[in-house]
């Protein structure tokens, strides 16, 4: 009579005792690949930091999204008077579309959730002499703000939010746009392959502004950032009027 113990189905000799059964083996490979998705999140964004969730401490050094200057396609829309009125920003990190729309006369807001973006907003708009609001809010409570503009931009924003949150977000976008009053996005498209945020297609767009909101135009266009060599450029520049 053999003396060897009886491994039970679906278990492994050497296992411990926890993962014997197949319940257990699946629930620990299911651990694993839990865990191996979560640190290659952040791994894979050196912009994030686990300790410090959010954007903060890109703004400790220079993130690829702050090229010292506002988007091109953001001067285009003030020099053809699209840009209207009074203007938040929103998720305006180090304060560059504040900055310039302020001194093209605009009242200009802007706000990010990130406490250092909002402090180096504050610090340039010191050194240069230049008149804005700059406050740290989150995107996704706008009416906290307690008024609406004729227009928000948002340069970078949208495309950070999973498609689960947007609604979310365009609800808040609601309570900070007047009526007839526009939003003016660029974002990445999911067309580029490129490392960075995922992006969305004008299908997502169509999707998520619906009842309430008039879709002008999304249009190809390009997000400029520091050199980052494989990092996507390729944008959606859209136009959406509340109704
Ligand atoms: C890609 S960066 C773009 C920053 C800036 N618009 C620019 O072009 O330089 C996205 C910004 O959105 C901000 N942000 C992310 N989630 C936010 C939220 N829920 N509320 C406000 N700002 C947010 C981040 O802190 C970050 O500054």
């Amino acid at each position: 009579m053999s003396c060897a113990r009886r491994v039970p189905t679906g278990g492994r000799r050497g296992d411990s005792p926890p993962y014997r059964t197949p319940f257990l083996r699946r629930l620990r490979v299911l651990w694993a690949w839990f865990t191996c998705i979560t640190l290659s999140c952040f791994m894979a964004d050196p912009y994030r930091n686990a300790n410090e969730p959010g954007f903060n401490p890109a703004y400790r050094g220079t993130p690829p999204w702050d090229i010292g200057r506002p988007q091109a396609e953001f001067v285009r829309l003030e020099e053809t008077g699209e840009i209207q009125g009074s203007v938040l920003d929103v998720g305006c990190g180090a304060g560059e579309h504040v900055l310039y729309l302020a001194q093209r006369r605009h009242e200009a807001w802007g706000v990010d959730s990130a406490p250092l973006a909002i402090e180096k907003a504050k610090q340039k708009s010191a050194q240069r002499g230049i008149q804005a609001t700059f406050v740290a809010a989150d995107a996704f409570d706008l009416r906290a703000l307690g008024r609406t503009f004729d227009t928000v931009i948002d340069s970078g924003l949208f495309h950070v939010f999973a498609p689960e949150l947007r609604p979310r977000f365009v609800a808040s976008l609601g309570d900070a746009l007047s009526h007839g009053a526009t939003y003016l996005m660029l974002g990445y498209s999911d067309e580029d392959p490129g490392s960075g945020p995922p992006g969305f297609s004008p299908h997502d767009i169509r999707r998520v502004f619906g009842e309430g909101w008039r879709i002008n135009y999304v249009r190809d266009a390009r997000f400029e950032i520091v050199d980052v060599p494989g990092h996507k450029t390729k944008a959606w520049l859209s136009s959406i009027s509340r109704q």
